[in-house]
């Protein structure tokens, strides 16, 4: 079976399959499964968005033309065209970007079996109507206590020692329920936060039982007691930064912070997690990669499984102040990439590297997602942080002024939305490196 993903921005979402064996076409034995997931952060590793199965028998000749419109799948070969229903559909909708499985399965034994590796693309599924709003993302302060050189902090100037303020986060409660999930972040330290834990607990209390709470830290101030009481509160994933395997490279990087502590630290989290004997709780890397580090990448992997980490994200640094990627050596780079996914089949870790290059059409990852400023203000994402930047921002409301929700809807964030999503980037979005990240 080979497949063609020849996803179009705004012309549907078709793939092509083509059976080598022409005998597959109309077998009674054999089904194929396109299974749709949320192209989201690897924070949500399970969820599933709807799979369809398609009977071969219902298929004539060995090239078939699959296309997803409004939420069903029509199929089209040689005979003409039919519409297959989902088996599975989950509660939210199938638009935005996604990922797409398609695999090939026999029913000759007393239970189906995946008799074809899976194949998976990323890809676009066009949605005419408003994107839902599934993730508030929340600038919780901006204090810290590294100087990491490669951060954006370190522009400094602009930046004052602001956590969130008391009324914004009261008005991001009221969204809370509509949200499946909330990260605690922003352009700081969200473990200085005088009362993180109290935060997790309030967005618990009004999330959906579905939603998750994850954040990510540098680790430093991530004791055994910390992680316990954030566990404890509700949390479910937590992502510590850590851009380097050995001490040397990791303190060179993360100014001001000591490598056994942060071991320490979170081999402690994990254990937390272990013990509180949930299976909603998360625990990943993230590691940003520069030249300097590349050597390092497969051996993260195995420190990673060592401390107990469900997986390991790697990013390419971006520089400042126009954010370009970091040049890495590409030869370097691929022996790494392999190693370091070899590792993590081995381990048990779950290994993804952002693309090297833009994706095409280019992916935002933030259109399922609104960005909250520490005073109240709603960006699209956190490239838009509202302190002057050399690059344009857009603020499409202030939820001091008007609940979040409203925002979400109001027609000039919805034709944003669709901009970004049909390829047609808006103006503040050219020359966005972000699209670069997507962790494929
Ligand atoms: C700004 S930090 C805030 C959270 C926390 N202080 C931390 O370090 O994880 C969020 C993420 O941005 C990443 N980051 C910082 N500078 C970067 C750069 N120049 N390029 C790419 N990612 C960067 C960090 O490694 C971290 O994973
Ligand atoms: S710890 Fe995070 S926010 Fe602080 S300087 Fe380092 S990357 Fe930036
Ligand atoms: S600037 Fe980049 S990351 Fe932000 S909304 Fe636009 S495309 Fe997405």
């Amino acid at each position: 079976m080979s497949v063609e993903f020849p996803w179009s921005p705004a012309g549907g979402a078709g793939v092509g399959v083509a059976f080598e064996d022409p005998g597959l076409a109309g077998s009674d034995h054999h089904f194929l499964r396109f299974d749709f997931y949320p192209l989201l952060s690897p924070s949500h590793p399970g969820r599933h968005l709807a799979y369809f199965d398609l009977p071969l028998r219902r298929v004539d000749g060995p090239n078939l033309r699959a296309t997803l419109t409004k939420g069903a799948l029509v199929v089209s070969d040689a005979t003409g065209s039919h519409v297959v229903d989902p088996v599975w559909r989950g509660a939210l909708p199938l638009a935005g970007y996604c990922r797409l499985t398609v695999s090939l399965w026999s029913t000759e034994g007393e239970v189906p079996i995946q008799i074809e590796a899976a194949i998976s693309a990323p890809m676009t599924l066009p949605s005419d109507a408003n994107t839902p709003l599934e993730r508030i993302l929340v600038a919780v302060t901006q204090r810290c206590n590294l100087t990491c050189p490669m951060c954006t902090r370190q522009r400094g100037s602009d930046l004052d020692e602001a956590d969130i303020s008391d009324d914004v986060l009261a008005a991001l409660l009221d969204a809370a329920p509509h949200a499946v999930f909330v990260g605690l972040q922003g352009l700081g330290e969200p473990l200085l936060h005088r009362d993180l834990s109290g935060m997790v607990r309030a967005f618990r209390a009004r999330l959906p039982s579905v939603g998750r709470i994850g954040l990510t830290t540098n680790g430093t101030p991530l004791t055994r007691d910390r992680s316990a009481q954030l566990i404890a509160e509700g949390l479910n994933t937590i992502t510590v930064s850590m851009d380097g395997a050995t001490k040397a490279t990791y303190e060179a990087r993360r100014t001001g912070a000591d490598f056994d502590r942060v071991v320490r630290n979170i081999a402690a989290a994990a254990s937390c997690a272990l013990g509180s004997g949930r299976d909603d709780v998360w625990l990943g890397a993230n590691y940003v990669m520069d030249p300097d580090n590349l050597a390092e990448v497969p051996a993260f992997v195995r420190l990673a499984a060592s401390l107990g980490l469900c997986a390991v994200s790697f990013f390419h640094g971006r520089l400042y102040p126009d954010m370009r990627l970091v040049p890495l050596d590409a030869e370097t780079l691929a022996r790494g990439r392999a190693a370091a996914l070899q590792i993590g089949r081995e381990t048990g870790v779950t290994v993804r590297f952002a693309s090297s290059r833009p994706t095409m059409p280019p992916q935002c990852p933030f259109m399922n997602s609104a960005y909250l400023w520490l005073t109240g203000e709603v960006v699209p994402c956190d490239r838009m942080e509202p302190p002057g930047r050399p690059w344009p921002t857009r603020i499409f409301g202030n939820v001091r002024e008007q609940p979040l929700l409203e925002i979400w809807n109001q027609p000039e964030y919805q034709t944003f939305r669709h901009g970004v999503l049909s390829g047609n980037l808006p103006g503040e979005c050219r020359d966005c490196t972000f699209c670069d990240s997507v962790v494929c």
